[in-house]
């Protein structure tokens, strides 16, 4: 196989992947597609509707502030130094959308990946990038898509749990599912017990078993990472399932008790997602934002300024 990303794949690493969390090497921090100055070009040329610009502070009462703004009159390599300089975070989302560089990237990983593991068939793959400020946190939560998370840039530290209860009712990963809502789930320290942390370093990646809580810390240093998305037809069944029984749940007050993904019941609640899907009530819910309100200061490396508040 040429142009392989993955270094140093071991059976070991195929046996584990989907059913607990894998550690591998990859070399994306040398490849030329996450250098600095391909980042800050991407970033001056990024689509609006596709970014999203975050400064994040805490109220008195330590619960935090999330704002999104604008790049300003920056160039991208001003804004890697405002995020490097201030309490912020960057997320190219849809980067294969935007560039086909990245589209043949993830899916040379992908085919690489089924190379080791013949049966595992994926669909829908992309990636975001993320670039983000010394000791910048992501709150503890849950993704519907396998995920997986790059470490291009810096240090950080990953929490990963269980993905099963108390870590990750229910009723919370169906909240997910019908209003695409993915930080802010019920956290409590105590998990941290049973918690697997691990400090990722460039060259570094994770994956973990679907849906399974996690959250994440920035060690003292600018960080630049890649987190790829990527469905299968079980992960896809599993998703229909979250979202069916949150309609259950939901709009009917039942309490759902299986997650069959065969089956006449999985045929019946397949059914019910994909018309809950096109529901004014679930629509409805899906489209608030928050709004732009601020945008980043030139020379002064990051700053943010207020200005009138608008959506996108
Ligand atoms: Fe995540």
């Amino acid at each position: 196989m040429t142009n392989t990303v993955f270094e140093n794949w071991t059976d070991e690493l195929s046996a584990g992947w989907r059913t607990r969390p894998v550690l591998a090497q990859h070399n994306l921090d040398r490849n030329p597609l996450f250098s600095r100055e391909n980042l800050a070009r991407l970033i001056e040329t990024y689509p609006l509707d596709h970014h999203a610009l975050v400064h994040v502070s805490h109220r008195a009462d330590k619960t935090r502030v999330w704002r999104e703004g604008e790049i300003g009159e920056l160039s991208g390599g001003e804004v890697i130094e405002a995020i490097a300089a201030g309490k912020l975070w960057l997320n190219l989302r849809n980067v294969p959308e935007v560039d086909s560089c990245y589209r043949d990237l993830i899916d040379g990983i992908f085919a690489e990946l089924q190379g080791y593991m013949p049966d595992f068939e994926t669909y829908d793959r992309t990636m975001g990038i993320l670039i983000s400020s010394p000791n910048a946190s992501v709150p503890y939560h849950s993704d519907l898509p396998g995920q997986s998370l790059w470490q291009i840039a810096g240090r950080k530290r990953l929490y990963l749990y269980p993905a099963q209860e108390p870590f990750l009712p229910q009723a919370e990963l169906e909240r997910i599912a019908l209003y695409g809502i993915e930080v802010n789930m019920g956290y409590d320290p105590t998990y941290d017990r049973e918690a697997m942390i691990v400090d990722l370093e460039p060259g570094q990646m994770m994956t973990w078993p679907l849906n399974a809580p996690h959250r994440v810390e920035n060690h003292d240093c600018l960080n630049i990472s890649m987190t790829s998305e990527h469905w299968t037809a079980d992960i896809k069944r599993s998703q229909q399932i979250t979202m069916a029984n949150g309609v259950l749940r939901n709009l009917f007050g039942w309490t759902p008790r299986s997650r069959r993904i065969t089956g006449p019941e999985y045929v019946a609640k397949a059914a019910l997602q994909a018309l809950a899907r096109r529901s004014p009530w679930v629509k409805r819910a899906r489209r608030t934002r928050r709004p732009i309100d601020f945008k980043l200061v030139k020379s002064q490396p990051g700053i943010i300024q207020d200005i009138p508040a608008y959506t996108r």
